[in-house]
């Protein structure tokens, strides 16, 4: 690949569905310029409940697709593919691929005070212990308190953030991380940020809200800074995007419309099993 091709090739950005679209969001706005594929695994969701063999698998599949597409570089905008592919599908390809786990870590080791961190997540993301790993390397003093929530994931794939089961699922999880002395908590899971305004509300001041997607935006824009592929949009490819999913385009469509700030007029579908 030339510099100026490496340049304008778009980065990709996979989750198991909709959720991650909080991670495309942040950066476009982060790296306006940028291409951008998304692929989201609507036929698949959630990967929260599934074995590591299985979300290995699948991460593979994506990575192949994505390949297809010439991308220059991977985020894999799922905590739980990051949690538990990350390290066997940067073994195996030859292209940078970054997820969400070291760069939601990090900002919670940044932000808290008092040593003392939550993380909320899927089942699988809080049984793997990755965040408390990885924040133990960057501090071991900190405390890490983890607690699944998988109902999150369902309520916001369904709209129901203004539903008072909503509001009482919040409570009935995050009951036990409010009575703690945590000042920082991670939303360790794309959809979360989606449902952010309504835990915070229930949280209160005290205790900061860290979402992995703007710190790693960020991270992926020094890496690409770092080895010379950002794209300048000084040519006319530059911030464009696609959407790809497994099943459901038109669902997504709609979904993905009240994420970004901009029209996503299509989905495609992609038989990610031939991958
Ligand atoms: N995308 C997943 C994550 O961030 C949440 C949804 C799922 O369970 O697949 O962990």
């Amino acid at each position: 690949m030339s510099l100026e091709s490496r340049k304008t090739a778009p980065v990709g950005v996979f989750d198991s569905g909709v959720g991650g679209l909080t991670v495309a969001r942040e950066i476009s706005r982060q790296l306006p310029d940028e291409n951008i594929v998304y692929f989201g695994d609507t036929a698949r969701v959630p990967y929260g409940s599934k074995s590591q063999k299985t979300i290995i698998r699948f991460s593979e599949q994506i990575i192949r697709f994505l390949k297809t597409k010439q991308v220059k570089a991977i985020v894999i905008a799922c905590n739980t593919a990051s949690a538990l592919a990350l390290d066997a599908v940067r073994d195996e390809f030859h292209i940078p691929i970054m997820g969400v786990v070291i760069p939601g870590a990090r900002a919670a080791v940044e932000a808290t005070r008092n040593n003392k961190v939550g993380v909320v997540g899927t089942d699988a993301t809080v049984q793997s212990g990755m965040y408390t790993k990885i924040i133990h390397e960057m501090n071991p003093e900190i405390t890490v308190i983890e607690k699944a929530c998988p109902l999150f994931v369902p309520l916001v794939e369904e709209g129901f953030k203004e539903h008072v089961v909503t509001q009482e699922i919040i409570e009935y999880y995050l009951e036990s991380m409010r009575n703690t002395d945590i000042d920082a908590m991670i939303l360790g899971c794309t959809h979360y940020p989606l449902l952010r305004s309504k835990i915070r509300a229930y949280l209160g001041d005290r205790i900061q809200i860290v979402n992995p997607a703007y710190e790693t935006a960020m991270d992926l824009k020094r890496l690409l800074q770092e080895q010379n592929m950002a794209n300048d949009g000084t040519t006319e490819q530059h911030s464009r995007y696609e959407f790809y999913v497994s099943d459901a385009a038109e669902k997504f469509t709609r979904f993905a419309n009240t994420v970004m700030p901009f029209d996503v007029p299509v989905t495609n579908v992609v038989n990610i099993e031939e991958y």
